[in-house]
């Protein structure tokens, strides 16, 4: 079944006929109540209300099974198929209610309500839920499509300056691997200095979102339980995004950022990208890219066996997926020939290693 998209302005209402507080259960991030105005009374309609810590901690067994206690206590003996688990907050909260909505009595209906801009972009779609397990990322974990995805523009335009900037990366991220006209008239850079160009920039956000949503679900649609390969190409700038996001402890949209510019890179020296190509592309991302100045790759600098560890460990992840991948030591790459053209090749961690040290990201 598809998952319905909304956009809305304001919340819905906390009743029938958009909910039934009766039969629902709300997870959500505690710091909502204060982070958006308006959001404490509305909750507070919702007898089966769950506030939770958000964050990596959230995703682990121990408080899966602190949160499960306090659910069951409360709806254990009622909950049944046409319940619903309303899911509202980041990508954490959404990986965690969505894992729980899929396994509590056998799966419930699950309504995603993202309140970051990187979960109403990336995260609350595509059906992925996961916890953490073993010092990993995400080990445990199904995939259970939202029935609904609701994103609020009034909760989305309050999040600060810091999560505007880390939409970023996977906005363009997505709008590279699209390349439809949505993304070559895509036009971002206005800069965020200040709390006007903030809200600006938020708003050219709010109206991209349909069409990143969109361009995401295309591939999902075609590789929906990760089984073929297809959907690795939404890894487009994560290989090495992760080695500086793990490093370095920067966020994750902007390390997604800086590894899409290294996938750049490694695509000229590769030759997937030709120098027409390239110019084309440099110029529609400088028409992006004014906000990202102040993230500078020279700020970058990571030790060699440092992002060789980060790389196999990425390896192990993604092994097993796709037929091309056939040597030991290699990772399956997300190259650039253009806007809208992408290629996912096997290369060995050595190559991205040295195209790195070349390029100045490693010492
Ligand atoms: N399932 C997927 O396909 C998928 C894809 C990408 C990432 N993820 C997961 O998403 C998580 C990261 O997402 P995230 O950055 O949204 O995480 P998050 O849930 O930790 O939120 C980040 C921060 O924003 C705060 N916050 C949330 N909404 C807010 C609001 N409206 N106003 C002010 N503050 C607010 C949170 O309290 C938290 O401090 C990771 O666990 C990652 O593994 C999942
Ligand atoms: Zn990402």
């Amino acid at each position: 079944m598809e998952t319905i998209q909304l956009y809305l302005d304001r919340l819905p209402r906390a009743r029938k006929p958009d909910f039934d507080p009766e039969t629902t259960i709300v997870i959500f991030d505690r710091k909502l109540m204060t982070a958006v105005p308006g959001f404490k009374p509305w909750v507070t309609a919702f007898p089966y209300r769950f506030p939770v810590r958000s964050g990596e901690g959230l995703k682990s067994f121990s408080s899966f099974q602190q949160t499960l206690t306090k659910i069951h206590k409360k709806v254990g003996d009622k909950a049944g198929p046409k319940w619903t688990v309303l899911a509202i907050g980041g990508g954490s909260v959404g990986d965690f209610a969505g894992f729980f909505a899929s396994v509590y009595k056998r799966g419930l209906r699950l309504v995603h309500m993202p309140t970051t801009w990187l979960a109403a972009i990336d995260s609350s779609h595509g059906g992925k839920t996961g916890l953490n397990f073993g010092g990993a990322k995400n080990q445990i974990g199904t995939f259970y499509p939202s029935e609904m995805t609701v994103m609020v523009k009034s909760i989305l335009l309050s999040l600060p300056r810091k999560q505007v900037l880390d939409a970023f990366g996977e906005l363009i991220k997505i709008a590279v691997i699209d390349g439809g006209s949505w993304a070559k008239r895509l036009r971002l850079g206005r800069g965020t200095n200040g709390s006007r160009a903030v809200r600006s920039t938020a708003l050219l956000l709010w109206k991209a979102l349909p069409f990143a949503v969109e361009a995401k679900m295309k591939t999902v649609r075609r590789d929906p339980k990760e089984k073929t390969g297809v959907r690795q190409v939404l890894n487009l700038g994560h290989t090495f995004g992760h080695v500086i996001e793990s490093v370095t402890g920067r966020s994750h949209g902007e390390s997604i950022w800086l590894g899409f510019l290294f996938a750049i890179e490694f695509s000229l020296a590769e030759g997937y990208l030709k120098m027409r190509e390239a110019e084309l592309l440099n110029d529609w991302l400088k028409l992006q890219s004014e906000p990202l100045k102040s993230i500078k790759k020279s700020q970058i600098k990571i030790k060699t066996a440092e992002a060789r560890k980060r790389l196999l460990q990425d390896k192990k992840r993604t092994s097993g997926l796709g037929r091309k991948q056939k040597n030991n030591d290699e990772v399956r790459f997300v190259f650039v020939r253009g806007l809208g053209k992408t290629v996912v090749e096997p290369v060995s961690v050595e190559k991205i290693l040295k195209v790195a040290r070349q390029n100045g990201w490693l010492k």
